[in-house]
């Protein structure tokens, strides 16, 4: 089983000294939705590279299925803050070159039909193909790099606020998607979901943390289990999730005003 266990982990860049994150210990079982939460700047992107391998803790470890992460993996795959397209492939090569380090036994003609269908998966049209990042708008560029990372079908999606461009439709519209692909596979997935959208985390999670400001540790932490997961419509109905969305929303700010303060 590819369960994350995350012990006593401190992380500061290695060209400064300032602790970003710290001791931070998480323990998530496969086919969980994990929601981060936290302000702007406690470290959410930074714990996604982390995961990703991308870079190494300063003291204490990752594990995935008891193994330590200790670089980037296929098995893992990231939808960047900012896209993370090349800027110099098309939208569709971009994709493609995702493709065949995924699947090196497909052929290029095979890898070109599913970025295809990948991009028109998340609402785009087959031009989109041939266009460059910069010829895109920013929630375009967004929903390739997220067709990107679903064609790769990883068992562990690492996303960091892949909705944040989008429009009230698009953006309800993937999220659909996102729970769609989570639950439907044979082989649940587990997804690491970064958003500051409250209402956005009690949607999608099965389990909720909010990181507090830097050094960041976490604060607050929920189990959603899947049984009681509210659907869209049943978000605003159930006490259970109004009064939990209150808690998260307390939590948060009591945080950031605990700072403004000192
Ligand atoms: N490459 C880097 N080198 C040094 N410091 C960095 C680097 N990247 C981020 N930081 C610092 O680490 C801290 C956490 O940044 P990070 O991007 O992880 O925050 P975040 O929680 O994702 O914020 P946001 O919600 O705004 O995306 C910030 O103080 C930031 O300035
Ligand atoms: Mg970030």
């Amino acid at each position: 089983m590819n369960d994350i266990v995350v012990d006593n982990l401190s992380f500061a860049y290695p060209e400064t000294d300032r602790l970003i994150l710290n001791n931070v210990h998480m323990k998530v079982n496969a086919g969980d939705f994990v929601c981060l939460l936290g302000q702007s700047g406690c470290g959410k992107s930074t714990f996604l590279r982390l995961l990703a391998g991308l870079e190494k803790p300063t003291s204490g470890s990752i594990s995935v299925g008891g193994q330590q992460v200790r670089g980037t993996s296929l098995t893992r795959s990231v939808v960047f803050q900012d896209y993370g397209l090349f800027p110099w492939m098309s939208s569709g090569e971009n994709i493609v070159l995702a493709l065949r380090q995924r699947y090196p036994e497909k052929s290029k003609r095979e890898c070109r039909d599913m970025a295809l269908a990948a991009i028109q998966s998340v609402g785009l049209s087959a031009d989109v193909y041939d266009k460059f990042p910069k010829e895109l708008s920013g929630g375009m560029k967004q929903r390739c790099a997220i067709a990107r990372s679903f064609s790769m079908n990883p068992p562990i999606l690492l996303m960091d606020e892949p909705f944040g461009a989008l429009d009230a439709v698009t953006r309800a519209r993937l999220q659909d998607m996102v729970l769609d692909l989570w639950s439907h596979e044979e082989q649940k997935k587990t997804v690491f979901f970064v958003t500051h959208d409250v209402e956005e985390a009690l949607l999608l999670a099965t389990r909720i943390y909010v990181f507090g400001q830097s050094p960041s540790q976490i604060i607050f932490e929920k189990e959603l289990p899947a049984e009681t997961k509210p659907d869209r419509k049943g978000m605003y109905e159930s006490e259970q999730i109004i009064e939990l969305r209150n808690e998260l929303v307390q939590y948060i700010n009591q945080d950031v005003l605990s700072h403004v303060e000192e």
